[in-house]
């Protein structure tokens, strides 16, 4: 290292000036953080994650007293989403909190308007004064984001689930509300490790609370199947018997899935569910010895490479099978989209690849679904209307990219996970023990600081859906392990799917990241404390 050269004495006097000012700020930002969470102390209106589309603060806050009621219109949704807020509410502030549509002074109100169809299928409107909080919306879905923000401007202990002392106080003012992208989503990998009913349902209870729309199930892999086909039976009794490391794996019936997916209907989340195709597919070749080129069963497979096992591509069995599992699986699932994987196929020819993507995909459209897919289905024929989803990296695949970016010229709509950026199994640095490297170190600051309207060149703006955070689990099948690789990085995509991009600004984000950490104790996620960001102590 060089030595440092003495400084003339006014430029020295001049750096030490700025360095003051630049910590002065920095300590200014973790008061902000700080002093919203102390006790008393009123949150400022839209100091939130995602950060709102529109902020106008005005007047004195209201006050959530025993009195309160929170008054909703008489449809079942609104009411449903007035339920879910009560049960928020009700353990730490201590209060009755009944719902109501009868008019209440000084309430929470929930309603929905025809008239506001500038909000959209999601958007909302909240207005905060004394004389009460009501959040207005096109949709059920807006007002269960609004019932988000109302949950985040209150204190954080608001989230305990035993009594806390108040006060419960909502800066004044007005939120008004929309996302910038349509598709915000996590995807859980529950093949790796198998995950249970209940650790799904924890998991949508806090990607809900950052705006999260769709939770893509990554069904099935190397390691293990793991939702019920009726019609093949051995997929789960056998190809569901491990995981990673050799546990013993796990399954869903059709009715533990169904559990799953109105738990995520209830937090206006749709389920994605996946059946990667053709590769990643040794769980389904070792249940049954018919869809192997070869006729033999490989052994259950319980380590974590990738891109050794292929479904036989000239027999036909291999879309009786295909077409048995999405018929069953279309059957099951309320949302729009089959996810047939697609990824990693080293061990499909390419010209199989392509001949079983162009049988495969009208399978989907038969059963009345739209295909999703990696972004590896570009270099076949994306059936009309299909998504790719891109998890390559920054810096490398360009040629890969230019036919991604090609694709979406021709209709082909894009989620942007960039493995590099918001793969939440990425190891933060060289000391995060769980997760794996292979993309690099994501630090929080990495997985926040890029723009998804920008991110693939060529790409057109409108062919960019959204984003999508995936959690691998060839490490992780434990809530601490995935609270530790999911926060606080989530919230931070959340935000890139959701807010405007003139919002974008890392300074304040990690001042706004920062005043989750108490929300985040107060749920019990146990989330990284990264030194990137300034919290407050707790
Ligand atoms: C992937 O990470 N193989 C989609």
């Amino acid at each position: 290292m060089s030595q440092p050269r003495p400084l003339p004495r006014l430029l020295g006097s001049l750096l030490l000036v700025t360095a003051a000012a630049l910590s002065s700020a920095a300590a200014a930002g973790q008061a902000t953080a700080a002093s919203a969470e102390r006790a008393g102390a009123v949150r400022p209106l839209g100091q939130i994650i995602p950060a709102p589309a529109s902020v106008s603060p005005a007047g004195s806050p209201y006050t959530l007293t025993s009195a309160t009621r929170i008054q909703t219109d008489a449809t079942p949704e609104a009411r449903a989403v007035g339920e879910r807020l009560a049960e928020v509410l009700r353990p730490s502030t201590g209060y009755g909190l009944p719902v109501t549509t009868r008019p209440a002074p000084q309430s929470i109100r929930l309603r929905l308007s025809s008239a506001e169809s500038a909000l959209g299928e999601e958007g909302y409107r909240l207005k905060s004064a004394p004389g009460g909080v009501t959040i207005t919306a096109l949709r059920p879905a807006g007002l269960f984001h609004g019932v988000q923000t109302l949950r985040q401007l209150l204190p954080a202990s608001v989230e305990a689930d035993t009594p806390q002392r108040g006060p419960w106080q909502v800066a004044g003012g007005t939120i008004t509300d929309s996302p910038r992208y349509g598709h915000r989503g996590a995807m859980l990998d529950v093949s790796r490790h198998f995950l249970t009913v209940d650790q799904v349902k924890r998991y949508i209870d806090h990607l809900a609370l950052y705006k999260i729309n769709k939770l893509h199930l990554h069904l099935s892999d190397d390691q293990g199947w793991r939702i019920a086909i009726d019609s093949w039976p051995r997929l789960t009794t056998y190809g569901g018997s491990t995981e990673v490391g050799g546990g013993p794996g796990g399954y869903y019936t059709k009715a533990q899935y169904r559990e799953i997916l109105r738990h995520a209907s209830s937090h206006y989340m749709e389920v994605v569910p996946e059946i990667d195709m053709p590769g990643h597919t040794n769980a389904a070749l070792a249940s049954y010895a018919e869809l192997n080129c070869d006729g033999v069963a490989p052994p259950l497979y319980t380590g974590t490479a990738v891109g050794f096992s292929s479904l036989c591509v000239p027999k036909q069995v291999t879309y009786d099978f295909v077409d048995d599992v999405i018929r069953e699986l279309a059957a099951l699932t309320p949302g729009r989209y089959i996810h047939i994987g697609g990824d990693e196929a080293h061990s499909t020819s390419r010209e199989d690849y392509v001949a079983f993507m162009n049988k495969v995909q009208p399978i989907v459209a038969k059963y009345g679904k739209t295909v999703v897919g990696w972004h590896q289905l570009t270099g076949a024929s994306p059936a009309k209307g299909a998504l790719a989803q891109y998890w390559g990296l920054d810096g490398t695949g360009q040629a890969e990219k230019a036919q991604v970016a090609e694709a979406a010229k021709n209709g082909t709509g894009l989620i942007l996970s960039p493995a590099d950026r918001i793969y939440l199994d990425m190891k933060y640095n060289k000391d995060t023990e769980l997760g794996l490297a292979w993309a690099g170190y994501v630090s929080v600051q990495r997985s926040y600081d890029w723009n998804p309207g920008t991110y693939l060149p060529g790409a057109p703006a409108a062919a960019i859906k959204g984003v999508e955070a995936p959690l691998w689990t060839e490490t992780i099948s434990r809530n601490e392990h995935i609270d530790h690789m999911a926060f606080p990085r989530l919230p931070g995509v959340a935000e890139l799917g959701w807010s405007p991009a003139a919002t974008h600004d890392w300074d304040t984000y990690k001042v706004r990241l920062a005043a989750q950490g108490p929300r985040l104790s107060a749920l019990g996620i146990d989330y990284y404390r990264s030194p990137q960001v300034p919290w407050p102590a707790q």
